[in-house]
């Protein structure tokens, strides 16, 4: 039987360690291990070619390609489209230098998840419709519940600390005494059912459970015991990453939502989860016995919301670390995969230390030249850093293919966007002469072509039907374009081509 401590009684605690720990609400957040940190090394974007015999001249072309690379890398400069599309209010622009460490360490730190934002955008609407829950519980003295779900990186968490504040404003503004807030995070519990000792332990400081009752039990009498004390204040419980007090046949959740269901019951309990089919399992469980939990859902953040929220954390700085297109190519990238503002986040700094590798390897000197200017986080940085974080077998593979071969699925690319599906093998060959010749790239015969055709038809990027001539046969495309788009934008030559 667990002894009850009795911790002191504060109106607000975070308990965030194994425990035992007890904070004040947080300004700062927790720092977290985040599993969406990538490795931070650097990665040549530009694809190595396999060996091979039937397509030695792909080898030939490669430097071509890099060497257009470089010269059209040198033609765009990426701080005067930052500049150009940034408020007069922030000021001088030019001033970015991704070698001074302590411009580098500010914007990072501005980007780590442990760094709980100024203003928090796109989730008014939950967070207000969380407070006025939580205010009318207050008001009315009537404990009830809410379950909040959503995946990962939705901003659950950074949402409810905030909404823990404005209920301590809020009561502190209307003179109400104040409301016990204990925000739990459940991967702190040895074991789930230690959920009631802490809510116990902060209802009633130094209580212990009697040998013969758990504190569920205890608990259970509690709330089913009218009140001595007429002015026993209500209890705000928190339970962040409820999911991991999912048992085999939801008895701990259930239990801990019919604790507010008690007829004395003070408890206001919020169940925050990542799991967004546990409330299906769940909720119709708790609706058999009267328990309807009011539900939030926190949607995955869209792209334009990703966007909004990176450039909110970026804004008030004097200067500009990333080509605005390249933090649309991230938040692009992370809405179409999931929407989790942590990989957002992760990969945004992941693309800061490509851009640090990449310039010390070059004197200051150099990057005063003509252009381009101070370097700041381009597109191919930040392909490079999702391509790490999302590795994906078909963009690996498109990664990795011969250059000549990475022409043809890009041609293909360009053939059948919009409604077309089909093309023949003569066909597609005719854009990718058209692309050779644009760049002045010699091609391969009609024979190897069709040769590479038919190696990617084994690779399962093209699909090649069957024909008596190679020229007729038809061929299609096996994977989407935007994978296409995604494994060859870092390289300005695909770029330009996929346009
Ligand atoms: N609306 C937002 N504005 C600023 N940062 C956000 C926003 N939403 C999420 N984040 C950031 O993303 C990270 C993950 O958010 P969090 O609230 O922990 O997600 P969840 O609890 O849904 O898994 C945090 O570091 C947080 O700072
Ligand atoms: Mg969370």
């Amino acid at each position: 039987m667990p002894t009850i401590a009795g911790p002191s009684l504060s109106s607000y605690k975070h308990i965030v360690g194994a425990g035992t720990e007890t904070r004040e609400i947080p300004r700062k957040r927790k720092l977290r291990s985040d599993s969406a940190e990538v490795s931070l090394s650097s990665e040549n974007f530009i694809t190595t070619p396999k060996k091979s015999k039937s397509h030695r001249q792909s080898t030939t072309s490669n430097s071509r390609l890099s060497e257009k690379e470089d010269a059209n890398e040198n033609l765009a400069n990426p701080v005067n489209l930052a500049v150009e599309s940034l408020p007069d209010c922030l000021g001088t622009k030019s001033n970015w230098n991704p070698r001074d460490e302590e411009k580098m360490r500010a914007v990072k730190e501005a980007l780590h998840v442990s760094k709980a934002p100024s203003t928090i955008v796109c989730r008014d609407d939950e967070q207000q419709r969380i407070l006025e829950f939580v205010k009318g519980c207050v008001d009315q003295r009537k404990a009830d519940s809410l379950y909040i779900c959503g995946c990962p990186g939705t901003g659950k968490s950074l949402s409810m600390e905030k909404v823990v504040q404005q209920v301590s404003d809020w009561s502190e503004q209307e003179g109400l005494p104040h409301v016990d807030t204990l925000s739990l995070n459940c991967t702190s519990l040895t074991k789930s059912t230690d959920i009631f000792s802490k809510i116990l332990g902060e209802i009633e400081p130094g209580t212990k459970a009697s040998g013969s009752s758990s504190p569920l039990q205890y608990l259970q009498f509690l709330f089913s015991q009218k009140q001595e004390s007429s002015s026993s204040r209500m209890i705000l419980l928190i339970a962040d990453e409820m999911d991991y007090l999912i048992t085999k046949d939801l008895g701990v959740l259930h239990d801990l939502f019919m604790l507010t269901t008690l007829p004395f019951s003070r408890c206001i309990l919020i169940g925050v989860a990542n799991a967004i089919d546990l409330a299906d399992r769940f909720l119709p469980k708790l609706k058999s016995v009267r328990c309807k939990p009011m539900v939030i859902t926190f949607r995955a953040y869209s792209k334009d919301q990703i966007l909004r929220i990176l450039q909110e954390r970026l804004t008030g700085f004097p200067y500009v670390a990333f080509q605005p297109k390249a933090l649309e190519l991230c938040a692009r990238k992370v809405a179409a995969a999931s929407g989790d503002m942590r990989k957002a986040l992760s990969v945004c700094r992941s693309a800061l230390d490509i851009l640090e590798i990449e310039i010390s390897g070059s004197t200051g000197q150099e990057l005063q030249g003509p252009t381009p200017d101070d370097p700041v986080v381009r597109m191919d940085h930040m392909a490079n850093a999702l391509s790490k974080t999302f590795r994906s077998p078909v963009v690996e593979t498109i990664q990795s293919l011969p250059q000549h071969q990475q022409i043809i699925v890009c041609s293909a690319a360009k053939a059948f966007r919009g409604n077309k599906k089909d093309a023949t093998v003569g066909e597609l060959n005719k854009l990718y002469l058209e692309i050779c010749k644009s760049w002045t790239i010699s091609p391969a015969g009609i024979t190897e072509f069709s040769n590479m055709c038919t190696v990617l038809n084994d690779q399962g990027i093209l699909k090649l039907g069957q024909a008596r001539g190679d020229k007729i046969k038809r061929v299609s495309l096996r994977v989407d374009e935007s994978d296409i788009t995604f494994a060859l934008q870092g390289i300005r030559f695909f770029r330009n081509c996929l346009r």
